[in-house]
């Protein structure tokens, strides 16, 4: 019978067989219940134990197939090796069985032993990693990329999500941002204007639950008022034509406290972006970003200028996060909070024109 838990399986050729008087047979010999005193403490494999209890691979390998046929084991495969440990999930009647003998066995001189030759397998284990680490750390960043692909930090952050809220991506295109965030939000709408980007963006959010897809503008979302906790401008404002009336309607579709996340460029040089790509703005500077969010009724607006990527040949990114105030606001350009500071606080490098 095998049972699952966290990647282990529970073993036992025969569930019938494994009844008390078996397991009191199996315990009865002592290097076996030397093996379940390590198995209890740590997971090892079959090498691991023979170096522990100093025995031969055959030797141990029998002990291991009885206590597996008697139910005291879980195993847990990985590539070619198997890692045993105690089952966690022993019968009322075993487990007191197996506490009498442990009490009796553990303070013999064999045990002792065991345990202070079972912490230098473990210590190698670990001095494995940190040798590792010791000699690749200046390669870490691209074997990382070539492991697990550019995004693998990114996959991480929904989880900051409670799993409940609304979520917008406004703008979405073909839907990688709404891909990413859909399992950890209570419900996900993503909305573009073009249909192109919108097909793409079905076919990628086929069959995830609590998605929905719609057509729209930013300057009229399709959407009711205060139906978002979170809405997320990720490489979209740019296109807007009127980006005040687009955050005033974006303050519209979130609930009061709601959250808007904006990913764009930093304000740059590249004019040929208009021809080449339709882009409307050039950036923008924190200035009039600014303006347009109060004005639309956020607050609590944090600026923070992203990092170069080397990779990326674009212009600097920033990215932007406010909370909507209950009711537009109509102070402008710049409001003050109660601290007497700027409500817009950018962060990083400031110099944007250069790129
Ligand atoms: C550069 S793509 C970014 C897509 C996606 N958000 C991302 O981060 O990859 C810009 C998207 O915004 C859409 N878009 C541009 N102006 C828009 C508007 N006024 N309303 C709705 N969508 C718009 C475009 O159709 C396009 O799909």
């Amino acid at each position: 019978m095998y049972f699952r838990s966290c990647g282990y399986m529970d073993i036992a050729t025969d569930p019938a067989r494994a009844s008390v008087l078996d397991r009191l047979g199996s315990l009865a010999d002592e290097t076996r219940t030397r093996i379940l005193l390590l198995l209890e403490g740590s997971e090892f494999t079959v090498s691991e134990l023979c170096q522990v209890v100093q025995l031969p691979q055959s030797t141990v390998s029998r002990h291991l197939r009885i206590l597996s046929r008697d139910g005291w084991l879980a195993v847990r495969s990985e590539g070619t090796s198997r890692h045993y440990r105690l089952s966690a999930s022993l019968d009322a009647a075993a487990r007191s069985l197996w506490t009498a003998v442990r009490e009796e066995l553990s303070a013999t001189p064999a045990a002792r032993e065991d345990r202070l030759r079972s912490k230098s397998v473990l210590e190698a284990r670990a001095e494995r990693s940190r040798a590792f680490f010791s000699t690749e750390a200046g390669r870490w960043d691209s074997l990382r990329r070539e492991l697990f692909g550019g995004r693998a930090d990114l996959q991480l952050l929904p989880g900051l999500l409670e799993g409940t809220e609304r979520v917008g991506d406004l703008g979405c295109g073909t839907g990688q941002l709404a891909r990413l965030l859909a399992p950890f939000a209570g419900e996900l709408v993503a909305v573009d204007r073009s249909p192109q980007m919108l097909d793409l963006a079905r076919e990628r959010l086929r069959g995830q639950a609590g998605v929905r897809v719609e057509q729209g503008d930013l300057e009229a979302l399709p959407l009711k008022d205060g139906s978002l906790d979170v809405a997320i401008l990720s490489l979209v404002l740019h296109y807007v034509v009127d980006p005040a009336r687009a955050l005033a309607e974006v303050h519209r579709t979130l609930r009061p406290g709601g959250r808007i996340l904006i990913l764009d460029m930093q304000r740059h040089q590249r004019a040929r972006f208009r021809e080449e790509m339709g882009h409307v703005w050039l950036g923008f500077t924190p200035a009039e970003l600014e303006g347009w969010l109060e004005d639309a009724g956020f607050e609590a607006i944090r600026l923070v200028d992203l990092p170069p990527d080397p990779e990326a040949a674009g212009p600097l990114l920033f990215s932007l996060r406010g909370r909507s105030r209950k009711g537009p606001s109509t102070m402008h350009p710049t409001a003050v909070n109660g601290s007497g500071q700027p409500d817009l606080e950018r962060r990083g490098t400031d110099d944007a024109d250069s790129n």
